[in-house]
């Protein structure tokens, strides 16, 4: 498994590369959940793709950028690595953070079965964040990945990053939304699930929520490549990860492409949308 680890800090720096470097124009394709892609978002798949199918500890590949999953030729290979190469590429364009998010499944892709996940932020610097037992920190020098150490979420936090768009929301979420702000949480969304989420683990707690909308009943962000990842991230960090009523990583799969509700955060958070969704 540390192989598939190594593979994604290359993977990271050459993405780095590329998005300096590689037009952000968007092409005429669309991948499976209906986004737009940009050249880069077609360039890191591929690079994510071949780099991970080189090594012998992985049986397949499944982005969010393709259809389906890819195998490669050792089946007996312990692991199903699932990726989004680039999450958030529609902020290209405004020069804000983005992400890579990928998780690691024994054998099969299903929550239960996720063993590691991470994800990169390229930001002003670039930095890598995996969760194994506990969550650790890493950052580029341009030379190596120094390890910062490990992130903890406290019980409670101030940050309150509400997706989706307001006028979609149901009623009983726009109160839970407001009880947040008017207790003086403070407002921090970017529309990058990455750094949303990177900045609450970062300032030590809050609550990302992307809830059912009437525009997307089944909530917007994929499970297999966004939401399970990050649930096991915020859970290693002591949060937790709900879809208003389940643990996220109890949730089934109907399909790779599937999508959520999702609710992360630290615990007291969790607990405040627990009573608004039972
Ligand atoms: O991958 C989907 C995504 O770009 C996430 O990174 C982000 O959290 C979400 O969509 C933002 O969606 P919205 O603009 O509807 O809040
Ligand atoms: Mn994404």
């Amino acid at each position: 498994m540390n192989s598939i680890i190594e593979t994604m800090r290359e993977c990271a720096i050459q993405i780095s590369h590329l998005l300096k470097d590689t037009s952000t124009q968007y092409l005429e394709s669309s991948n499976t959940s209906g986004d737009m892609q940009l050249e880069v978002d077609v360039l890191a798949d591929q690079l994510i793709e071949k780099s991970l199918l080189e090594l012998r500890c992985v049986k397949g590949v499944c982005s969010e950028e393709k259809p389906v999953a890819v195998y490669n030729d050792y089946p007996d290979a312990p692991y199903i690595v699932a990726y989004d190469p680039l999450d958030g590429s529609s902020l290209v364009d405004s020069d804000l953070t983005i992400g890579t998010i990928f998780g690691i499944y024994d054998n099969e892709l299903k929550a239960p079965a996720l063993i590691a996940s991470g994800y990169i932020l390229y930001g002003p610097r670039l930095e890598m964040v995996v969760a194994q037992t506990q969550v650790l920190h890493y950052r580029y020098n341009g030379t190596l990945w120094r390890n910062l150490g490990a992130l903890q979420l406290n019980h409670k936090g101030k940050i309150n990053a509400p997706g989706g768009t307001q006028k979609h929301w149901e009623h009983r979420h726009k109160t839970l939304i407001d009880s947040f702000f008017a207790e003086g949480y403070r407002l921090r969304y970017s529309g990058g699930m990455v750094p949303d989420l990177h900045q609450i683990l970062i300032k030590s707690g809050g609550l990302f929520s992307y809830p059912a909308t009437s525009d997307a009943p089944k909530g917007k962000l994929r499970k297999l490549f966004e939401v399970f990842p990050l649930a096991f991230i915020y859970e290693k960090a002591g949060g937790e990860a709900i879809d208003g009523k389940k643990r996220i990583l109890e949730l089934d799969i109907d399909g790779i492409h599937d999508t959520t509700p999702c609710f992360l955060g630290s615990p007291s958070e969790i607990e405040r949308v627990r009573k608004v969704y039972e």
